[in-house]
C-alpha cells in the first residue's frame, strides 16, 4: 500500500491492490480520513465502497492496483477512484427490479450531487463523485442502510 498525503487538511490519496481486500481497505481508509476531517462518513463510505468494488471487478487489470483520492474544498467532498481499464466505462444499467447486480452506480448517483468518468492518462480512467458536505448527514432520510444491515445515522 502506498499512501500519499499532500495536504492532510484537504487531500488524501492511496494506492491499493485490485482485490476485494483492497476494496475493503479503501472504504476503511476513506472513512478514517473523512472522520478526521470532522465530516459524517456514511454517504461517502457507501460511495467509496461501490466505486472501489467496481474498480476491482470491472476495472481490474491483473498486476495493477487502483487509487482512491479524496479532496475537500469549497463545501464539496470529491471522491475519485482511478483504475487502469481506460477502455471500459461505467454506466447505470436499465432498471430491472429482479437483478441482483447493477445497483452500485444507482446508489452512487442517489447519494452524490454529481458523478462522472474522466479518461486518462492512458491506460487509466477516474470514476468520481462529489458530495456537498452539508448534504452528507441525513442518509436515513433517503432510506439507505449500510452494507452491514444497520441503519445509517442510527
Ligand atoms: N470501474 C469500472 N470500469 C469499467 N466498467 C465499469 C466500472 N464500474 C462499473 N462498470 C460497468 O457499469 C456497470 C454498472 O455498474 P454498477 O456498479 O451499477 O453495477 P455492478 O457492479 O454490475 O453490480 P453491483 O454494483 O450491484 O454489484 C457494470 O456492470 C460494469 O459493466
Ligand atoms: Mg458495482
Amino acid at each position: 500500500m502506498n499512501t500519499q498525503i499532500c495536504d492532510p487538511a484537504r487531500h488524501f490519496a492511496v494506492r491499493l491492490p485490485a482485490t476485494p481486500r483492497g476494496a475493503r481497505r479503501a472504504r476503511l481508509l476513506a472513512v478514517e480520513r473523512i472522520a478526521a476531517w470532522g465530516l459524517p462518513t456514511e454517504g461517502a463510505a457507501l460511495v467509496v465502497a461501490e466505486l472501489a468494488a467496481n474498480a476491482v471487478t470491472h476495472g481490474r487489470v491483473p498486476g495493477r492496483g487502483f487509487r482512491v483520492v479524496l479532496a475537500l474544498g469549497r463545501g464539496v467532498l470529491r471522491i475519485e477512484v482511478v483504475d487502469t481499464r481506460g477502455d471500459r466505462s461505467p454506466g447505470i444499467r436499465d432498471a430491472d427490479g429482479c437483478a441482483e447486480t447493477g445497483r452500485g452506480l444507482v446508489l452512487v448517483a442517489a447519494i452524490a450531487d454529481r458523478w462522472g468518468v474522466d479518461p486518462g492518462p492512458a491506460p487509466c480512467k477516474a470514476v468520481w463523485a462529489e458530495l456537498a458536505v452539508a448534504g452528507l448527514a441525513d442518509l436515513r432520510d433517503l432510506g439507505f442502510r449500510d452494507p452491514a444491515g444497520a441503519d445509517v445515522n442510527p
